[in-house]
């Protein structure tokens, strides 16, 4: 039989080398188990004299007690150095800089749309959006375009295959953003003051056009916008987006179904020298459409054109993109070729304000 004191030595140096918790509960089990070393000197006390019994009993208990004593302080060391390893192996530097190489840019359009909305905030403008995929009245009919008007075929419309019930419901992909117009009056009450920038889609594809393309849309309804609010607004949205504040602007008389009167909004621009300035020059350049809100477009969205009115307008955010960026061809905005964004994109931690310039 081993001897007590041998027994401990073994079982103190074991435990002592165990280097994982599996190690240490493999010793526990042969240890203090069912039929562990410690367990069977305890099953011979049955068999001893009462004296024998005695002090051989207090030995065993000394020593299962100094045994599991030890185990405990293993354990609780093997589970520090078990954390502070895993600690150690995922342990992330917080204080690293952002890496100067490899991350990403902000796209044009993103970059423009964030200026816009800057500049649109600074007047108490709110953004509103609408869905992609439209039906036939919000994108026509509640704009003033009857069925069979001839503006209709202007916007090389893309139809969604179903074939609901009603020309009105016929589903397709919002030629403008001018149905979110419609989708605003018919829900908010006025004063309305909105912009509504996103996605537009035609049938069309060329240096000057894709099949998808952005546009920013704003709206201003309330008792007494008028005209020279219109004017005055745009003028102002303009030079801040140019940052030049000399810019001259002028407003030609245009036609939309949904305003009346309606304008096309030129700024000037100097093409000498086979480069495009914009500001003080001999020639026009032009931005936007826009106009009063017709009085049928306000009846159909519920609102009274007694008591209410209201100026829109709309613009392309590529074309504007392109003149204040100098980009050249509007078909490389989607071709997602990493270089160009390199080169066109903004720094993701510069965000437009109007407080720190665009
Ligand atoms: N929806 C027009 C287009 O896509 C742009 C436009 C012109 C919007 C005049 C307006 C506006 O709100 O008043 O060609």
């Amino acid at each position: 039989m081993t001897s007590v004191v041998t027994l401990k030595t073994e079982l103190a140096s074991r435990i002592d080398a165990a280097n994982d918790l599996d190690a240490l509960e493999k010793i526990r089990v042969e240890a203090l188990g069912k039929k562990g070393a410690i367990t069977a000197l305890m099953q011979n006390l049955g068999a001893m004299q009462p004296e024998e019994r005695k002090t051989f009993g207090a030995e065993i208990n000394a020593l299962k007690d100094s045994v599991t004593r030890l185990l405990e302080a293993r354990f609780t060391s093997l589970k520090d150095a078990a954390v502070t390893a895993r600690l150690a192996a995922e342990r992330q530097d917080m204080t690293l800089p952002v890496a100067k190489s490899g991350t990403g840019k902000i796209h044009p359009i993103s970059q423009t749309v964030d200026e816009m909305i800057a500049i649109f905030a600074d007047m108490g403008f709110t953004v509103a959006e609408g869905p992609d995929i439209e039906d036939d009245f919000h994108n026509f009919t509640a704009l003033n375009f009857p069925l069979g008007h001839p503006a209709r075929a202007m916007h090389d419309t893309f139809y969604l295959p179903d074939a609901p019930e009603g020309e009105d419901k016929k589903r397709l992909l919002r030629t403008h953003t001018s149905p979110v117009q419609v989708r605003t009056m018919l829900t908010q009450k006025p004063p309305i003051r909105i912009i509504i920038p996103g996605r537009t889609y035609r049938s069309d594809y060329d240096m000057t056009h894709t099949p998808m393309f952005h546009q920013l849309e704003g709206l201003v309804i309330d008792k007494t916008t008028h005209m020279g609010h219109l004017k005055g607004c745009l003028i102002d949205f303009c030079k801040t987006f140019f940052g030049v504040d000399q810019l001259p602007t002028r407003f030609r008389p245009s036609f939309f179904p949904f305003t009346e009167p309606s304008a096309e909004m030129d700024i000037g621009c100097d093409r000498s020298n086979g480069a495009l300035k914009i500001g003080e020059g001999k020639d026009w350049l032009e931005i936007l459409g826009c106009g009063m809100v017709h009085p049928n477009v306000l009846r159909n969205c519920g609102i009274d054109p007694e008591e209410y009115q209201g100026f829109a307008f709309g613009m392309g955010i590529e074309r504007v993109a392109m003149l204040k960026y100098g980009i050249p061809d509007l078909r490389t905005f989607f071709e997602g070729d990493t270089r160009w964004l390199d080169h066109y994109g903004f720094d993701p931690l510069a965000r437009p304000n109007i407080a720190t310039g665009l």
